[in-house]
């Protein structure tokens, strides 16, 4: 896989790796793959149908027939898909039909954006620039909070304070390809940076990393 134009973009439920992978996308005129919608489609799908999240064969018989076209669906941004999609996430045999679909839209000729978990680790090992974004977990979840309530869902800040404390663990506790900085990606805590220095940040590191591939 030729790397060098490919950003990856990982870290933790609403550190706002989305928000910066977007901006990265914009600027650099890249197509970018949010790979959590990929997760959060095949546990909604999955339960729609019937099945069990901790089914893997059902999850990945799911995830086989997804069409990417139609992954912009409200239904896949609330706060149940996201925990469904964390419970299919664990299954190897998930990840692993997915794997190809991710790959495939890394190795685009001209390069992509990519944001997740894995990517930096699993799905592009040699990404020219990679970021791992991280903030509080306070943080994430006022954030989090204000996007599902401005969707509509009523919630408590506290509630999903605790789905974000059982989520990062789950994420980053499973054995398949858990959530962890590459050795190699730069990291960027966004708890204290408004939505514009935080991608600020993020293109100078881009930018740092693409200086140093040419000398
Ligand atoms: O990023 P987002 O919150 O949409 O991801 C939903 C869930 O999907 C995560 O909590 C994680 O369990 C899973 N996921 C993953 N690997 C990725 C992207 C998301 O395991 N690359």
């Amino acid at each position: 896989m030729s790397g060098s134009q490919v950003i990856t973009v990982d870290g933790p439920a609403a550190s706002g790796k989305g928000t910066i992978a977007a901006g990265l996308g914009r600027i650099y005129g890249l197509p970018v793959l949010d790979s959590g919608l990929l997760y959060r489609a095949v546990g909604v799908l999955l339960q729609q149908a019937g099945g069990d999240l901790g089914d893997p064969l059902a999850a990945a018989a799911i995830a086989r027939d997804l069409r990417p076209e139609a992954l912009d669906q409200d239904a896949f941004r609330t706060r149940a898909a996201g925990e469904a999609a964390s419970q299919v996430a664990v299954h190897p045999e998930v990840r692993q039909v997915l794997l190809a679909l991710q790959r495939d839209f890394a190795e685009q000729p001209g390069g992509a954006v990519l944001d997740g978990r894995d990517m930096g680790t699993v799905i592009c090992p040699t990404a020219g620039a990679k970021l791992y974004v991280t903030a509080r977990p306070e943080v994430r979840a006022e954030r989090r909070w204000r996007q599902l309530t401005g969707q509509g869902e009523g919630v408590d800040l506290a509630e999903v304070l605790a789905d974000i404390r059982v989520r990062d663990a789950r994420d980053s506790g499973r054995a398949a390809a858990p959530m962890a900085p590459a050795p190699d990606a730069v990291l960027l805590d966004t708890s204290e940076m408004t939505i514009d220095q935080a991608a600020d940040a993020a293109r100078r590191i881009v930018e740092a990393a693409r200086a140093a591939q040419l000398s």
